[in-house]
């Protein structure tokens, strides 16, 4: 029998150019990823660009800089075309991976992270209703890959450390939580805007706020991805639960033991902490 040619390991070297006023929403996939990026562009564009918010896809706003199928432009692309200012640009890419460029222009970084219970079980379900994803198999073989970092992004361990880790380094980089902002939005688009020298009115923070509300981005077409068709939403709505916690009716108790036993080993460092509930 004649078998397929294997593919070749390949040199990547990615051109982006980044603009020191592009702002980069980073995230391990499934951590708040649209939750942070439509906030973001509320605050930059809610009042300026009102045809923006009712006709452009929050995932067009904001591009996926890795992203590279056949069958849509390639992310670098769609931030090369954005024509506002600041750009916002998403990546789920570990630290290590970034466009020196962004570095290199000193720009902002959002890095929101979410607990690693949580964010499996969203990461699951996801896999479920999307054809982009490789198939994700039963919940308790999914969990493993996860544990072992065999998903796409690799280890959940290694981004939200790696990112921590860089964090020490390169003041500019602004770590969210997720369970953060499920406990006080309001607080959190604070130190957001302190970060990025915003000093928004007190309506407009309250605008931001609530339409950012998990209810009110599941009704809204722009933010709910139900423009994109290779999202099944029957299988599972891309805006599922929006709660902290939901991995208790996920994980046996012997799968929660087994994770927690994992997770003190390779999350050593006593300064990074999660919350699973709040
Ligand atoms: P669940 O699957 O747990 O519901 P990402 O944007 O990185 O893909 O993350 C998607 C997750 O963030 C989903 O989690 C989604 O429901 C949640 N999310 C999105 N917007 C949210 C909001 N406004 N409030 C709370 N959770 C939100």
């Amino acid at each position: 029998m004649e078998l397929s040619p294997r593919p070749t390991l390949f040199d990547f070297h990615g051109n982006f150019k980044a603009r020191p006023d592009d702002i980069l929403i980073a995230t391990y996939p499934k951590a708040g990823t649209t939750w942070v990026s439509y906030i973001l562009d509320l605050l930059y564009f809610g009042q300026t660009c009102p045809e923006r918010q009712a006709s452009i896809p929050i995932h067009e706003r904001v591009p996926f800089l890795e992203i590279s199928t056949s069958t849509q432009p390639k992310g670098k692309h769609c931030a090369d075309q954005l024509p506002t200012t600041p750009r916002l640009i998403k990546t789920h890419l570990p630290v290590q991976f970034v466009p020196k460029s962004f570095w290199e222009q000193n720009c902002r970084i959002v890095y929101v992270a979410r607990n690693a219970k949580d964010n499996a079980v969203s990461f699951f379900h996801f896999g479920q209703m999307s054809n982009g994803q490789p198939e994700p198999g039963e919940w308790s073989t999914f969990l493993e890959d996860f544990m072992k970092g065999k998903v796409q992004f690799g280890s959940w361990y290694d981004h939200v450390n790696g990112w921590w880790e860089k964090k020490q380094m390169y003041s500019k980089i602004h770590y969210m939580f997720y369970e953060d902002l499920i406990e006080d939005t309001g607080r959190e688009l604070d130190q957001l805007c302190s970060f990025l020298g915003l000093s928004p009115s007190l309506e407009e923070k309250e605008r931001v706020a609530i339409g950012s509300k998990f209810d009110n981005m599941k009704q809204n077409n722009m933010t709910n991805y139900s423009t994109v068709h290779t999202m099944n939403q029957k299988v599972s709505p891309f805006m599922r639960k929006g709660i902290v916690g939901d991995w208790k009716t996920h994980f046996t108790v012997s799968q929660n033991e087994e994770f927690d036993k994992d997770y003190k080993q390779k999350m050593t460092n006593p300064t990074l902490k999660f919350r699973t509930e709040v």
